[in-house]
């Protein structure tokens, strides 16, 4: 037997015990007559102690023993003098009679400590070294339990796992495609999945009713804190269903995950249109974790010689509670953080109300009745702070949104340990692309209008709200699905809709449209961005720490040096000539 326990285990009930246990060096200390290492596994850190009076050549032995070298000891367990009860083991010590090094190891390039000194490429350059580090494996381990009580929870549902391939053809998420050449089919690719979605689809019509796959997907896209060129989706569907079977049923995953891994009750989510979302919030995921809400001054503000207001289409503001004290210095600085070109805004016009009663950077213009009622408008009272922006409409409510996050940020409402849950529903079915001038589906193709909209689908295509819906926690969009078309004739007209000819729809989505004639039953579904899950329960803005073996920021996995080049004779088998590639 390698070992009786692991290094996490031990505690004063083991005293007196002879055990055997293996793991890496975390650091070892020689004080005078005493060595100590701590030896650690998966488990924990356990305290060995080798005597230089008793075991001379023992001691002496481990004193030449360096960092991450692979023991197996054994000796008794004895009680410490000098307890550490931060950890479990933290009692007891091992007082060492066997020693065995199974293996040596280099100097690690970085402190694998919770607090390491490596730099972020450094340590994924070295990632099996980074994920011995406590956070790192922590987060594994997070990841791990979550999958976990997801396929409880869906088995308990009904659903049925099912994976579907990865060498497919183009998804249309709306991302580009990874592909993959066919040496069998020369000159033709396969399309990595960005979703399962078509395949699910089909399984619904397969007749399977409930599914669900914790799956890769693969989307060539530029890559951000929250994204992954290859990341995983609870991915789901369920048959005979209307929006509301599913809202609920999903409402109840992330209720369970929340009860079962944080021992958090989440109360019934509350929903909120797309509409109410961009006017509120000035985004389509909003972070209620604090109020804050977006107000306009509409035509109160007009006509008062300020010109600024005057010309612009949307005069948008936010209410920062108690923060009448904001200095001059604080507000310029706020001004400038807002004319950044990530942002854009032009100024922040700021109306503050203290014991000296209301003051503006527009007190020119607007006396103070009239700021006292944009005080009334934004639901401010004495010793709150007004910020005001201006200007065309969408790029001015998306600077609202980030000036509400960056203050919300700055007076500690964004809690990593809150977490507000809600649906956001009612999304346009299209959005316009102005580049390529037609329409893009702003789910997929195969969501389905709100049957009362459908009849607007030729008129006013920008007016068709979809039967969509997407979960948002804390301001990340965790998960995104619709009710299906099952119609073949209104699949038709979507994608006529999305400027595809009769011939390209049948082409790319050929098979689905002629599944639809033997009996698809009204089905609809939902994906859950399971790394975002893992981030977000596990504290941290970065999915790339939930992911075992993660890409860069430029889509390389710097360990193993991916993407790389491949050789003539296998693009030769491809049939693949790169003029360029030598
Ligand atoms: P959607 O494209 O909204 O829907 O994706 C579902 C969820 O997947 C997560 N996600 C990502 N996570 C990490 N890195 C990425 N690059 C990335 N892209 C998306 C998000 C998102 O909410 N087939 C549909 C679902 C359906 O209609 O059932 C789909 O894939 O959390």
């Amino acid at each position: 037997m390698f070992r009786t326990h692991t290094c996490g285990e031990l505690n004063l009930s083991h005293v007196s015990q002879t055990v055997t246990l293996c793991g890496w060096v975390q650091r070892s200390r020689n004080l005078g007559g005493m060595t100590f290492i701590d030896l650690r596994d998966r488990y924990g850190i356990t305290q060995l102690t080798f005597n230089m009076e008793s075991h001379k050549t023992l001691c002496e032995q481990a004193r030449s023993i360096g960092r991450e070298y692979v023991l197996q000891v054994s000796g008794k367990v004895v009680e410490r003098e000098n307890k550490n009860l931060k950890i479990a083991t933290g009692e007891i010590e091992i007082m060492v009679e066997n020693l065995s090094v199974l293996n040596t190891a280099l100097t690690p390039p970085f402190t694998i400590e919770d607090e390491s000194d490596g730099g972020d490429e450094l340590r994924m350059k070295y990632r099996y070294l980074d994920i011995r580090r406590n956070p790192v494996k922590q987060a594994l381990l997070l990841r791990h339990c979550l999958a976990s009580e997801v396929r409880k929870y869906m088995n308990s549902q009904h659903f049925v796992e099912v994976e579907t391939p990865v060498l497919i053809k183009s998804t249309p998420e709306g991302a580009r495609d990874f592909v993959v050449p066919s040496r069998m089919n020369q000159g033709e690719f396969y399309a990595l999945p960005q979703s399962p979605q078509t395949f699910k689809q089909l399984l619904m019509v397969a007749g399977l009713d409930r599914y669900y796959q914790i799956v890769k997907c693969f989307r060539d896209e530029d890559l951000r804190a929250d994204r992954q060129p290859e990341f995983t989706q609870i991915d789901c569907e369920m048959s005979f269903v209307e929006q509301e079977d599913i809202l609920q049923t999903f409402e109840g995953l992330v209720k369970h995950l929340f009860k079962n891994i944080k021992e958090i009750v989440v109360p019934n989510m509350p929903r909120i249109t797309y509409a109410d979302a961009i006017k509120y919030y000035g985004n389509d995921k909003p972070d209620t974790r604090f109020d804050m809400k977006i107000f306009e001054l509409k035509d109160i503000v007009k006509g008062k010689n300020f010109k600024i207001f005057d010309d612009a289409p949307l005069v948008g503001g936010i209410c920062a509670t108690g923060c009448a004290l904001y200095t001059r210095k604080q507000i310029d600085e706020l001004t400038e953080w807002i004319k950044r070109p990530q942002i854009g805004a032009n100024g922040i016009i700021w109306v503050r109300w203290n014991n000296e009663g209301i003051k503006s950077s527009v007190d020119k213009f607007y006396n103070e009745k009239e700021l006292k009622k944009w005080f009334e408008i934004a639901g401010g009272k004495e010793g709150d702070l007004i910020l005001i922006l201006a200007g065309e409409e969408t790029k001015t409510r998306k600077a609202l949104s980030e000036l509400r996050l960056e203050m919300g940020s700055r007076l500690g409402l964004r809690d990593k340990n809150t977490f507000a849950c809600l649906w956001v529903t009612d999304f346009p079915l299209l959005e316009w692309n102005e580049e390529q001038k037609r329409w893009n589906a702003m789910h997929h193709p195969f969501t389905s209008p709100k049957p009362e909209d459908i009849e607007l689908l030729d008129k006013n295509p920008g007016g068709v709200r979809a039967n969509a819906y997407d979960m948002v926690i804390n301001g990340v969009e965790v998960g995104g699905g619709s009710i299906r078309i099952f119609n073949k004739e209104l699949q038709k007209k979507i994608f006529s809709v999305l400027g595809f000819t009769n011939e390209e729809a049948q082409a790319q989505f050929g098979f689905l449209m002629n599944a639809f004639e033997y009996g698809a039953p009204p089905h609809g579904g939902i994906a859950f961005g399971f790394d975002r899950l893992c981030s977000l329960f596990g504290g941290s803005d970065s999915i790339r720490d939930y992911i075992a073996f993660p890409k860069n920021n430029s889509g390389r996995d710097v360990m193993i040096d991916a993407p790389s080049g491949i050789s003539k004779e296998q693009l030769n088998e491809l049939g693949i000539t790169l003029k360029t590639f030598n």
